[in-house]
């Protein structure tokens, strides 16, 4: 709800210029917002905020994160009690409707997904046109597009039914997705969607399973990487997040709006970090592991290196991301379970983070860990290929994409997003003919 502050902000010139007033809004928690929807009207200038750092795109009830705390909440509930007591398809449906399901929705909603995990048989066909060494996240980005020429019925963003039927497909479908673009490279046989599993293993069964054996779900895995999907599930209005809604706010389809979400949560800055961070720790492990750790940092600390300790820093977040410790967490667990806890590259990357903690470039910086830099070691202990780690991510925030942008298509006051600029190219002039041209 947002609540009119007592509190106005008064906007005056040093020229003169007529001041403004501009009324100022509370929300439940966080910072307040100064609203300047009638500024350009009134004074004819725009506010100019590249990167967004201090703008507020949209009020929103979904997820709260507090940075300096270190908090992320889910609907009002914090993600440390999601991810120990609920699972995946609980906090979807959460993320969707604003609650957590009761036992009878609870049963519904996961048949529901359950029952719409297979794609059109057509689908298939747009894989072949891929090398096999394709990224998956150039597979992923032509699938969830292609989606929208199958469900015509469920196209139109402003239905609501419609809406509810696309994020149940999408929902359903990216693990399936997801597998058959591992499946492709791969070169064996894609593995069809089993309704008797749960979401985490029925994907676990689709990426690992061939027709020539039975396929049975390691239960410490299977809950190990739900929880991976409960903390990628969503995270405010970060770049993702913000395509989806600025890509939907045109109209478009919701499987169309979610394609450019997956576009562009694959940058290295982004949901590419995990890969990016895994590759990193990898080749500090081939320059000699933990005794190199010293001479990588110093490359980082050297702002011409163009380095970075890829899975540290965040916009928000200047203290812990309280993802990576339950990720850390979840790495402890898989690695046990597997047999790895002396995994090189797991000791490589708590080495790191001790060593970052106490470097006052990264204590000045306020930089931490954040969600992708255990999220690769986990997923790689389960056999999870480093160039599908972010597809994986894309499959986890589908939810969190597809909550938000309902939330902006049923907002009464939402309109086509279109920022604007400060000009400073070529004032209008003359075209020369060619033979006066420099
Ligand atoms: C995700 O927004 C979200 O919520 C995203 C996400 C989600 O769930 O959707 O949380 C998922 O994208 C997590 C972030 C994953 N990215 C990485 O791990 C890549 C490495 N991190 C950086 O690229 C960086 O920290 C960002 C992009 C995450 C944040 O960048 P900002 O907020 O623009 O901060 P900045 O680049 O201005 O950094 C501030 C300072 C700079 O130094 P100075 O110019 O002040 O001297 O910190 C330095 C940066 O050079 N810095 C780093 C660093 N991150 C920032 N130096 C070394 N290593 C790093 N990782």
């Amino acid at each position: 709800m947002m609540n009119l502050s007592d509190v106005k902000a008064t906007l005056s010139f040093s020229d003169g210029s007529a001041a403004m007033e501009l009324p100022i809004y509370k929300g439940t928690i966080g910072p307040d917002v100064i609203d300047i929807r009638k500024l350009y009207g009134q004074t004819g200038k725009f506010t100019y905020d590249p990167g967004f750092l201090s703008t507020a795109s949209c009020n929103s009830t979904i997820t709260y994160i507090d940075g300096d705390k270190g908090e992320l909440l889910y609907r009002g509930y914090p993600i440390e009690q999601l991810a120990e007591k609920c699972d995946y398809l609980d906090t979807c449906y959460l993320l969707l409707y604003g609650d957590l399901p009761n036992d009878g929705k609870r049963k519904e909603f996961h048949s529901r997904v359950i029952n719409h995990t297979m794609v059109n048989e057509q689908m298939q066909f747009f894989l072949r046109g891929f090398r096999r060494d394709a990224h998956p996240m150039a597979i992923l980005t032509g699938l969830v597009g292609a989606l929208s020429a199958f469900y015509h019925d469920s196209t139109d963003i402003n239905n609501p039914q419609h809406r509810e039927i696309a994020a149940i497909r999408l929902i359903a479908k990216m693990p399936t997705l997801v597998a058959m673009a591992y499946k492709y490279s791969m070169g064996q046989p894609y593995m069809y969607p089993r309704n008797e599993l749960s979401y985490a293993g029925n994907f676990m069964r689709m990426m690992f399973a061939t027709p020539c054996a039975d396929y049975t779900v390691n239960p410490v895995i299977e809950r190990a990487l739900d929880r991976i999907f409960i903390l990628h599930a969503d995270h405010e209005q970060n770049a993702s997040t913000s395509t989806v809604r600025l890509c939907g706010s045109s109209g478009t389809n919701p499987f169309a709006a979610i394609a450019a979400g997956v576009a562009c949560l694959w940058g290295p800055s982004h949901g590419g970090a995990n890969e990016a961070c895994l590759n990193m720790l990898e080749e500090i492990q081939t320059m000699g592991g933990v005794a190199k750790v010293g001479e990588f940092m110093n490359q980082v600390k050297d702002k011409n290196s163009g380095v970075k300790l890829m899975g540290f820093g965040h916009r928000v977040y200047k203290n812990y991301d309280p993802r990576a410790t339950l990720m850390r967490q979840t790495c402890h667990e898989v690695l046990n379970e597997l047999g790895l806890h002396d995994d090189p590259l797991f000791k490589l990357a708590m080495s790191l983070e001790k060593i970052a903690l106490e470097d006052d470039y990264f204590v000045a910086r306020k930089l931490y860990p954040n969600v992708d830099f255990y999220s690769g070691i986990v997923q790689r202990a389960i056999g999870i290929p480093v160039s599908l780690f972010t597809a994986i991510f894309a499959l986890a925030r589908t939810v969190g994409w597809i909550a938000q942008l309902n939330e902006m298509i049923a907002d009464p006051e939402y309109k086509i997003g279109r920022p604007r600029q400060l000009f400073v190219g070529a004032a209008s002039r003359d075209v020369k003919p060619v033979s006066e041209r420099a």
